[in-house]
């Protein structure tokens, strides 16, 4: 098991600690940590964010665990000197290409979400977005017409391989977990959508023990907010699942316990190479402090055990701690608690 460990700049390090310390008390088999600089804290010893060093140790290990970038003391460089650029060199370079990020309301912690708490209860889904193509990527431009009027357009394409990829991503995830795959799109109006729909059939008669059904983007908006009980896995493009996952993302209303995986396509022995990472990002005002909450990385590490190595099992140990943790009141400042990082992440590994 290589797991590249980059903290980043900011809390990263921070957060990252804890979800190593998880990991190692775990006595997983072959266990082996390397670990590289991204972001700041690489720009200040190389000179630049994402070093060729840092990608060769993202490209030999199996999966990677990433903490934060955005130390705000690089915000005056030029754009390819950002610490952000690690982040989106690496899904670049590594051909990530599946985003997968779960919502759920933890017990106990369903004031904290906007929506009314007998609705929260029921937010437990994971949102695969399609990630490196859509209408992000297709041609576009601004031209001015014949009237001398300005227009705008971007075009949206998917092509097969691209749809089947991401649906196996889906399926697979789904099958693990034994939940209902949802597949959203907009098929009434585009044809995009009307391939999707078509390819994610073809692919669901590879997984006949998965429930699948097809809603259209504006219907599943109001279903996250209005019954989020009836999604288990959500499977959708680029541009659709920018919006659902950040919708659902505040509907949950802690950003310090979300975690996420960005995958590629290489198989490693037991599953699928993969990036994981809070969906928080460096947060300079707490860095430093030992306030941080770990539990969205924590979560990250689980979803690495469970996508990159096959091992449901730990994965499921760990969310288990997370919960009694959060049951048992143990809470970060972000949650209205005053638990710091160490204490939280020592909490999670007496209760694994
Ligand atoms: P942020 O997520 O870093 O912080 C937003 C607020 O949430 C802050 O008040 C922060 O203290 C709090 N917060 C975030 N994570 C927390 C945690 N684990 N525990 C307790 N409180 C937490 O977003 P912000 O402030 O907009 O961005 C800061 C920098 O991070 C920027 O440079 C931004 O570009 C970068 N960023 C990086 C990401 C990444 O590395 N993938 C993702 C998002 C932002
Ligand atoms: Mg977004």
């Amino acid at each position: 098991m290589k797991i590249a460990v980059l903290p980043g700049d900011g809390i990263g390090p921070e957060v990252t600690a804890e979800a190593v310390a998880v990991l190692e008390s775990l006595a997983l088999p072959g266990l082996t940590l390397f670990s590289g600089d991204v972001g700041g804290a690489a720009y200040h010893r190389h000179g630049v964010p994402l070093p060729d060093e840092t990608l060769e140790v993202a490209r030999v290990a199996d999966a990677i665990l990433f903490g934060a970038v955005g130390d705000p003391a690089c915000d005056a460089l030029e754009r390819h000197l950002r610490p952000e650029q690690a982040i989106l060199g690496l899904r670049k370079h590594l051909g990530l290409f599946a985003n997968l990020r779960p919502a759920r309301v933890f017990a106990g912690l369903e004031h904290l979400s906007p929506l009314r708490t007998d609705i929260a209860g029921g937010l437990d889904l994971l949102i695969v977005r399609e990630l490196t193509g859509d209408v992000y990527f297709g041609a576009k431009g601004q031209r001015v017409t014949d009237d001398g009027e300005r227009e705008g357009w971007d075009a949206m394409s998917y092509a097969e391989h691209e749809v089947r990829r991401i649906a196996h991503v889906a399926f697979r995830a789904a099958a693990v977990s034994g939940q209902p795959l949802t597949s959203v799109d907009k098929a009434n109006v585009l044809e995009t959508s009307q391939l999707w729909r078509d390819v994610v059939i073809e692919v669901a008669a590879e997984y006949p023990g998965v429930t699948l059904d097809h809603m259209y983007v504006d219907n599943a908006a109001m279903q996250v907010v209005s019954h989020p009980d009836r999604f288990g896995v959500v499977l959708t493009g680029n541009l659709f699942g920018d919006i659902l996952s950040d919708l659902a993302s505040a509907a949950v209303g802690s950003i310090g316990l979300l975690p996420s995986a960005s995958l590629g396509e290489r198989q490693t022995a037991h599953g699928t190479y993969g990036l994981y990472e809070p969906i928080h990002g460096s947060a300079p005002d707490i860095a430093g402090q030992g306030k941080a909450n770990p539990m969205a990385t924590i979560l990250s590490a689980a979803m690495m055990l469970r996508h990159s190595f096959g091992r449901e099992d730990d994965a499921v140990r760990i969310e288990a701690a997370v919960a009694r943790t959060l049951a048992d009141g143990i809470l970060g400042g972000d949650l209205g608690g005053s638990h710091g990082t160490a204490a939280i992440g020592a909490a999670v590994r007496e209760r694994l």
